[in-house]
């Protein structure tokens, strides 16, 4: 049985004082919830005070990027180590906002996976199609692609400790929700080319979130497809009640 992970990606958003309100509007709530793994993913700035507030609880810390190297002149870049340091079990890689506005490509996310993995960190790693790739039928090819170029080189035990995440492009931020039935078949689909690059028992176990637009009234629906095990939440994740009850439709 997978474990359903839920994690909010508060993306830019949240000075340390804004994100203390939320984090503190929701810790009690969240870490009662049982059955769910929770992680906040707030901007670098208040993952010291996110995670100082949730120390304690169930709920988990994650941060949104991270360079690939260990360290060095790469002014403005945090490293892996540094994250790690702060709380963070958890670190977004290559999440569509990050391919289309910073360039990075699947070998870039699949180093940043292997650095990422390599300092105990689990990465959660993004794909997706954008729209004009689904209406051209090339849904399929773009996210076994985008999954094989980031996993790449990989073992079991590193698969099983990254986190999928399908992000359709064209559904994040837009309001416009993947259907319960279309978000499924990609998340089976994932879980066919997991297959091929390890074997059934890692394919099975492997958790996979969808994002885009979800909602606390139509997280439950497209949380209880069989190969969908929680979701990555964006702007949904800034408020306190509509992410709690996004995490319980998880259960
Ligand atoms: P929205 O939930 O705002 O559509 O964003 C999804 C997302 O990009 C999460 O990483």
């Amino acid at each position: 049985m997978r474990k359903p992970i839920v994690a909010g990606n508060w993306k830019m958003n949240k000075t340390v004082a804004d994100a203390l309100a939320l984090v503190n509007g929701m810790k009690a709530e969240l870490s009662a919830i049982e059955g769910v793994d929770v992680v906040l993913c707030p901007p670098f700035t208040a993952l010291a005070a996110v995670g100082q507030a949730i120390a304690g609880t169930r709920v988990d810390l994650g941060a949104q990027n991270m360079h690939a190297e260990k360290s060095g002149a790469y002014t403005g870049e945090v490293a892996a180590d540094m994250i790690r340091e702060l709380g963070c079990h958890y670190v977004i890689l290559g999440h569509s906002e990050r391919r289309q506005y910073f360039k990075e490509t699947d070998e870039l996310v699949n180093k940043k996976a292997r650095a990422a993995l390599a300092a105990g960190l689990r990465p959660i790693v993004c794909v997706g199609e954008l729209l004009a790739q689904r209406e051209a039928g090339q849904t399929e090819k773009v996210v076994e692609t985008q999954v094989r170029g980031s996993l790449a080189g990989l073992g079991p035990k590193d698969l099983l400790a990254t986190v999928l995440a399908y992000e359709p492009v064209w559904a994040i931020g837009t309001g416009k929700t993947a259907t319960p039935a279309q978000a499924q078949e990609v998340h089976a689909f994932i879980r066919k080319v997991l297959q091929s690059l390890a074997d059934e028992s890692v394919a099975q176990s492997v958790r996979i979130q969808y994002g885009g637009s979800v909602k606390a009234s139509n997280a439950k629906e497209l949380f209880h497809q069989p190969d969908i095990d929680g979701g990555l939440i964006g702007g949904a994740s800034l408020e306190a009640r509509s992410f709690i009850d996004i995490v319980k439709g998880a259960l």
